[in-house]
């Protein structure tokens, strides 16, 4: 199949979206940056995926090539709006397979549903390209280490999109906690809440024509399209990620990680389930999603306990932050929050002291700016990045290791050299799960 340029994109894809009369200009033409400009694809062109490319091609480094997604509106929208930013229409493709035979691309940006990150990732990296990816790394444990494997095997730069890494709050807020500011700590508490409540079951509805559901379940099951799922929703759905231990989870449990410079728990104990939402259902004429909606996981490090804690209902403002980390030490409680920025209150009483957190992207409140860069001066000087392949991975494994004890209803034991449970051969096979025919689980 040829990439599809916008007309016989519309021709192909029934219904597709009618074709946007854009004000073009002024564009950011990568020709007029200094640097090098680097053949570019974004895998996955929805809501995140357009923030990163916004931001790359208003950094200047990046030549847009080509767009995929497996929804035909979405890329049509994104395609357009690139050609508006850059007065260049980028090619447009379905299957990112193809576009990686046809346009041997410098860089990928992957933004997809979690359960093809790891996936794509690789295929990318095997391509000969450099990736900057989504959180998490993987949607399970071994498909994760496979894609750090190979970014060394093939020596590609792979960043990974956790902005906290570099966001200044943070890296101010931590070294405040490294040079002792909050004393020895010995417990910390992440946490993501928000509101919602009970959920009735959606109808599940046909396949929009827009839209390859076959290649967006990929190497997931098959399961009825159902209009929660997709866009956006599939974080809720244990077929596609992993709820918002999946998702938040990896940002806020990388900053104890961060802090620590420990790289694995040794235990770890989920306990929660669905009470508000209530059952999963999931038959031909309806769904739910199935991720808990609430959970609570301890850690148990060698010098300090961890404990996550989300919960989506009761979402108010009665506990201040709804999303973020407290630290506590022998000196006081330090909160590092996300637009709150980070606040430490003394133990005994005295001045709090406080930052205000600073946002290359104020809309969004994000930090990709600058993620973006390292990863660009990474790739030119041959070094890892800030949010290193690894340190996504070793972030995921939080979030996976938390889903894996709620799953199996019981608290596990890790080993993090090894990456497996000793002895536990149930906890074992849920380091990997069988994908659908044909793809095929990378090792
Ligand atoms: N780092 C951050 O702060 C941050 C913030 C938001 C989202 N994210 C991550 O970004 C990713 C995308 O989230 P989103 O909210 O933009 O979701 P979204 O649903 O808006 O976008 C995902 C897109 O991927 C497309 N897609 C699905 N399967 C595909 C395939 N096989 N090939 C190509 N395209 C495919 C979908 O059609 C959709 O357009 C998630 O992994 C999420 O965790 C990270």
């Amino acid at each position: 199949m040829k990439p599809l340029n916008r007309r016989r994109f519309i021709e192909t894809a029934a219904g597709a979206a009618v074709m946007t009369s854009q004000a073009i200009g002024p564009w950011i033409r990568a020709q007029d940056k200094p640097g090098k400009q680097y053949r570019t694809a974004l895998i996955g062109s929805g809501w995140w995926g357009m923030n990163i490319l916004r931001v790359a091609i208003e950094d200047g480094s990046v030549d847009v090539v080509a767009l995929v997604d497996v929804d035909a509106d979405e890329l049509e929208v994104s395609a357009d709006e690139v050609e508006s930013i850059t007065g260049k229409m980028p090619a447009m493709y379905r299957d990112y397979r193809e576009m990686l035979e046809k346009e041997k691309i410098e860089i990928a940006i992957i933004s997809t549903p979690d359960h093809w990150h790891a996936l794509q990732g690789i295929a990318c990296i095997k391509a000969g390209a450099h990736v900057f990816v989504e959180k998490p790394t993987g949607h399970t444990i071994q498909e994760s280490r496979a894609m750090v494997k190979a970014a060394r095997e093939h020596e590609r730069v792979v960043q990974v999109g956790m902005h906290r890494r570099i966001g200044p709050h943070h890296v101010s807020g931590m070294k405040f906690l490294k040079e002792g500011g909050a004393g020895e700590i010995g417990m910390i508490r992440a946490f993501a809440h928000s509101g919602g409540g009970p959920e009735a079951p959606t109808p599940n509805s046909p396949v929009p024509p827009n839209l390859d559901w076959d290649l967006y379940c990929g190497p997931a099951p098959l399961r009825p399209f159902n209009k929660r799922i997709h866009p956006g929703g599939f974080r809720n759905y244990l077929d596609f990620a992993n709820g918002i231990l999946g998702d938040w989870g990896v940002h806020w449990l990388d900053q104890i990680l961060w802090w620590s410079d420990e790289k694995h728990p040794r235990k770890i104990s989920s306990m929660g389930g669905r009470p508000i939402k209530g059952p999963v259902v999931l038959n031909e004429k309806e769904q739910t999603s199935d991720s808990p909606d609430h959970q609570v996981v301890t850690y148990e490090f060698e010098k300090f306990t961890a404990v996550w804690e989300h919960r989506r209902f009761a979402g108010n403002e009665a506990e201040k932050s709804k999303v973020g980390c407290y630290f506590y030490g022998t000196k006081g409680t330090f909160h590092m929050g996300w637009r709150d920025g980070w606040t430490f209150y003394p133990a005994e009483g005295g001045e709090i002291i406080h930052e205000d957190p600073k946002f290359d992207d104020e809309k969004d409140g994000h930090n990709v700016p600058p993620l973006w860069r390292d990863f660009i001066e990474c790739i030119e000087q041959k070094r890892l990045p800030v949010a290193d392949v690894e340190i996504g991975h070793l972030a995921t494994n939080m979030s996976l290791l938390g889903m894996i004890s709620q799953k199996l209803g019981r608290g596990v034991e890790w080993n993090g050299e090894t990456e497996t449970f000793p002895g536990d051969e149930e906890a074992n096979k849920l380091l990997r799960r069988d994908y659908r025919a044909p793809w095929e689980y990378p090792v």
